[in-house]
């Protein structure tokens, strides 16, 4: 197999801009595909400004940041896709879009082009399957924010060849993350743990044991994780928390995956967390508040 030099990143939203970030930044000739220009222009801008800030702050110098943006390209064509050693899809949660996307590029790509999902929960062997190519896929599941956290589950299914994870190991290591190996069971390893314990926050706020504020605090403080349970759901979305709890429930049978009827009623009203302004708690002030919608 040939070096891993071009790398593809499909979907430019929160994920894919980090992912495509993160990989431009550590050398690699990077093109990021999405769906339309303003699409494309608002992830290419979030990248900019990420680098920018981390320049004004000290931490970036400027001249790493220009070479980082010349590695970096936008494409609303997966043509552009046509030569990547290594493609990340980063699209929608949504099995069909998935195996239309990966059907596409399976037909355009040369046979020695490594495939790579990001999703946090559907099943890679599926994905992997619909192509000609599943000794050649992997899960590659980066965490938000991509920039910041070292983590990387790096993911094998049963038709997963050694090469090919030995590969995308060696990929994450390249960006500076840490990897670990996962096998394809929904949600891996961090969210098999991390999505029922927000699930059963929002279970104990509707059963009485504290307020969404009390549970935040007792848990950030009594064991040192950086965000309480509700903070959390917000920052990675109540969307995606749903999809994500649904998928799982669906896999494993289990109460303990089951997304709570608020949650539903959340994700049904629109309150997604902050990127929509509103979840458990509404972003519209200068400080966060506990939402209307769970007072
Ligand atoms: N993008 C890029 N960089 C960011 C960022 C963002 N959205 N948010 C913060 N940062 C950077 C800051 O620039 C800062 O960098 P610096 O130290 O170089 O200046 C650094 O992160 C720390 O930021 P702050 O000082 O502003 O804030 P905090 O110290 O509170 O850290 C945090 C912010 C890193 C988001 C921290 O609160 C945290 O680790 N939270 C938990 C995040 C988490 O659990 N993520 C995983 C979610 S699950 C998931 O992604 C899986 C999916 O499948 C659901």
């Amino acid at each position: 197999m040939s070096e891993i030099r071009k790398v593809g990143v499909v979907g430019g939203g929160l994920m894919g801009r980090g992912i495509a970030q993160v990989c431009a930044a550590a050398g690699y000739e990077t093109v990021v595909r999405e769906v339309n220009e303003e699409l494309l222009g608002g992830c290419l801008e979030a990248i900019g400004r990420q680098l920018d800030r981390a320049v004004e702050k000290g931490k970036l110098d400027a001249d790493v940041r220009d070479s980082t943006l010349g590695r970096l390209s936008g494409t609303v064509s997966l043509d552009d896709l046509a030569d990547c050693d290594l493609v990340i899809e980063a699209i929608v949660e949504n099995i069909e879009a998935k195996k239309d996307l990966l059907g596409a590029l399976d037909r355009q790509n040369p046979e020695h082009t490594i495939f790579a999902s990001n999703t946090s929960s559907l099943t890679v062997t599926e994905m992997g399957a619909s192509t000609s190519r599943p000794d050649r896929f992997v899960g590659l599941h980066f965490f938000n924010p991509v920039p910041v956290m070292k983590l990387v589950e790096v993911v094998r299914t049963g038709s997963t060849s050694q090469e090919t994870f030995d590969r995308a190991f060696a990929f994450a290591k390249s960006l500076g993350k840490v990897p670990v190996a996962c096998r394809d069971n929904s949600g891996f390893i961090v969210n098999r743990l991390l999505v029922p314990y927000m699930l059963d926050a929002i279970r104990g706020y509707e059963e009485g044991i504290g307020s969404i504020e009390d549970i935040d605090t007792a848990m950030q403080l009594g064991t040192g994780y950086p965000m309480g349970p509700f903070v959390l759901g917000d920052f990675v979305g109540l969307d995606t928390l749903y999809y994500i709890a649904e998928i799982m429930f669906d896999e494993y049978r289990e109460r303990r995956f089951a997304p709570p009827p608020l949650l539903k009623r959340m994700y049904l009203a629109g309150y997604f967390g902050r990127k929509a302004g509103k979840g458990f708690y509404d972003y519209s002030g200068d400080e966060p508040v506990v939402s209307d919608f769970v007072r």
